[in-house]
């Protein structure tokens, strides 16, 4: 499926998925990062901004254009495809956390669409090669989109998770 070793844990639970796909999507480009194993990846953007360090977005030439004001942008919304994760699991436990949960309620990649999102600090743009700060992905995943960061539309600051409350007090 994958590559990466994957193993259900007990209780977790998968379903069949369809069995053909309702859209295609056209990977813009890669996410090089350090990490060649899921367990040295950060567990989320804001552990990978706590490390401090710098990742790189490497764009499709085509797509160079598109990056035109980009660099006004202190920070992204980045959007990337976990291509290593099964796709298959509708109850699963994080190991993080150890407690069985719906995937909806997780940030996981293992989804049916294994999209992920996270916002990253804009270090530099050099061409078709933005440095950033706040991804948590296997190097060479593939780039979904890009998109601007509006903290006075996107940031809600009273928004809760009310599973992962305790760890928040
Ligand atoms: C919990 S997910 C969060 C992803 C994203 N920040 C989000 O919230 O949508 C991050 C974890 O996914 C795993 N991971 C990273 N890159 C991956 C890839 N390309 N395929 C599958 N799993 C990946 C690593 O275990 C990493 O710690």
């Amino acid at each position: 499926m994958t590559g990466v070793e994957w193993d259900m844990r007990p209780g977790e639970v998968a379903v069949a998925l369809p069995d053909a796909f309702d859209a295609g999507l056209y990977f813009i480009g890669a996410i090089r990062t350090p990490w060649t194993t899921r367990a040295q990846c950060p567990k989320n953007a804001r552990e990978a901004r706590e490390r401090g360090i710098a990742c790189a977005i490497e764009l499709d030439a085509r797509y160079e254009a598109g990056l035109k004001d980009v660099e006004s942008a202190t920070h992204l919304l980045v959007l990337y495809w976990m291509h290593a994760a099964r796709r298959d699991l509708v109850l699963q436990t994080p190991r993080h956390y150890g407690e069985l949960r719906g995937t909806f309620a997780l940030r996981s990649p293992v989804r049916p669409n294994p999209i992920a999102a996270s916002v990253v600090q804009l270090l530099a743009v050099a061409g078709t090669r933005l440095s950033v700060l706040g991804l948590d992905c296997l190097d060479r995943t593939p780039l979904i989109d890009i998109k601007p960061y509006f903290a006075s539309v996107d940031a809600v600051a009273d928004a809760k998770v009310g599973w992962h409350k305790p760890r928040e007090a």
